[in-house]
């Protein structure tokens, strides 16, 4: 279909077929998507819009991207399937070889899944494999996922509204968020050893003490773009080994180059023990990954676990061309366009009183909306703002721009474009933002 030949009705005949023939888990259809290049998508009556979410921090190395198409088709001629362990092939022993190579420190031997939930629950169920404990500590706000084992580890209950119950044996500490924290005004070394405190805390309150693994995500993102004190991963690391416990760094949504290093981890000169993948992994093919040092991955036996489709040889294709992307120009360009965003987003803070905080690494920024004229929950910081939020995010995507919009209060802004994004491209998206908050004001 040409650009031309692309008609209202296309899009109306979609979110049609979506009202009639989908579960209703969406309120209504953000942009209908004809097809999509580099930072742009085009819907069904040929409008483009820039994208600055990738589908939720997925398409890494852009839409459309010629080097992942053309291994993931040639993989797609030769060989579609093979369940990684049934029949061994080149694309999964490959990529399985890069990942060793390119994750931090002595992560070595990695399991195929399918998505970021089933990593996390692998991770689990290794972690609880190695140490022969059960409990999990995971953090108040965090995301990672919505089956009944990784929904146990949400730390958010928007997400667990009448699904209970969930796993147990999981406890929540509260999250590194210095912003809404009751320690608003120690430096950023002191708030990591008070956040470390916490879940020393919470295990001697709220567990047995039978440890298996502390979970964290090293930038939350579905959180709200929360980035932790320096100090604080390394902190939480010593902890857990303390209680023989291993740290997962759940890097679903930080990993493959999106905060300007490969791994965010890598900000912090931490090597977990596990360490989980998806999103980006395969610029948009269903893959995903965890992966951990030899003396820890061979706790796992055979029949321990297994995935029918995990390491699909066409995924692992394909993210083995993104991984080349990445290494090139890509993580790169995330890194430098990274620190020009975090400059221009700080200035929207002394612009707008309805910016309350704006944080990020690399191309993942958020901006935080308040209510200044109202003090938020527990007295700290201007009350969060999501219906202004979901007003700047519909101004935006009538202007042709597509924003993400989340965190624990969804009130922030969430900037997480394709890497591949230019200058030019964000200054737009910028400039949309600050007509929608003028509009708003
Ligand atoms: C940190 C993190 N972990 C896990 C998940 C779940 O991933 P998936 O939706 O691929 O199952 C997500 C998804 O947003 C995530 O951000």
């Amino acid at each position: 279909m040409t650009k031309s030949s692309y008609t209202k009705a296309d899009n109306e005949r979609i979110e049609s077929a979506y009202d009639e023939y989908l579960m209703p888990i969406w309120k209504s259809l953000d942009v209908p998507v004809r097809e999509a290049s580099g930072c742009t998508l085009t819907d069904f009556e040929g409008n483009e819009y820039l994208d600055l979410f990738s589908g939720i921090s997925v398409v890494n190395v852009g839409h459309g991207n010629e080097a992942v198409a053309n291994a993931a088709t040639d993989q797609l001629e030769r060989f579609v399937h093979g369940c990684s362990y049934v029949h061994p092939n080149e694309p999964v022993a490959d990529l399985a070889e890069r990942i060793a190579e390119i994750t931090p420190g002595d992560l070595q031997k990695t399991f195929f899944c399918n998505s970021g939930t089933e990593a996390v629950e692998g991770a689990v169920k290794l972690a609880r494999k190695h140490t022969g404990s059960k409990e999990v500590i995971a953090l108040e706000m965090a995301f990672h996922g919505r089956t009944l084992g990784s929904l146990a580890l949400t730390g958010n209950r928007a997400y667990k509204d009448g699904m209970a119950p969930t796993l147990n044996d999981v406890a929540h500490a509260p999250a590194p968020y210095q912003y809404r924290s009751s320690h608003q005004d120690c430096s950023e070394a002191v708030f990591a050893e008070r956040a470390a405190a916490d879940i020393e805390r919470v295990i001697d309150a709220h567990t047995s003490g039978d440890l298996a693994a502390i979970i964290v995500e090293p930038v939350m993102g579905e959180g709200g773009i929360v980035v932790p004190p320096a100090d604080y991963l390394e902190r939480v690391q010593t902890i857990a080994h303390e209680h023989d416990a291993l740290l997962i760094a759940d890097e679903v949504q930080t990993g493959y180059g999106r905060t300007g290093e490969l791994f965010a981890c890598e900000h912090f000169d931490v090597t977990p023990d596990i360490l989980t993948q998806a999103k980006g992994i395969a610029n948009g093919l269903p893959l995903g990954a965890f992966t951990a040092p030899a003396a820890i991955a061979d706790s796992f036996e055979s029949g321990d676990h297994l995935s029918t489709f995990g390491g699909n040889p066409v995924a692992c294709a394909a993210a083995l061309a993104s991984i080349g992307e990445l290494e090139g120009e890509v993580t790169a360009n995330a890194r430098e366009q990274g620190n020009w965003l975090t400059e221009e987003l700080e200035a929207l803070e002394n612009e707008y009183a309805v910016v309350g905080e704006t944080r990020g690494l690399g191309l993942m920024q958020g901006v935080e909306l308040v209510n200044p004229d109202e003090t938020g929950p527990n007295g700290v910081a201007p009350a969060p703002d999501p219906s202004l939020a979901k007003h700047v995010s519909s101004h935006l995507r009538d202007a042709g721009i597509v924003m993400g919009v989340g965190g624990f209060y969804k009130n922030v802004m969430r900037l997480q474009p394709p890497l591949s994004i230019t200058q030019e491209e964000l200054e737009r998206g910028l400039d949309g933002l600050r007509v929608a908050l003028e509009a708003e004001r």
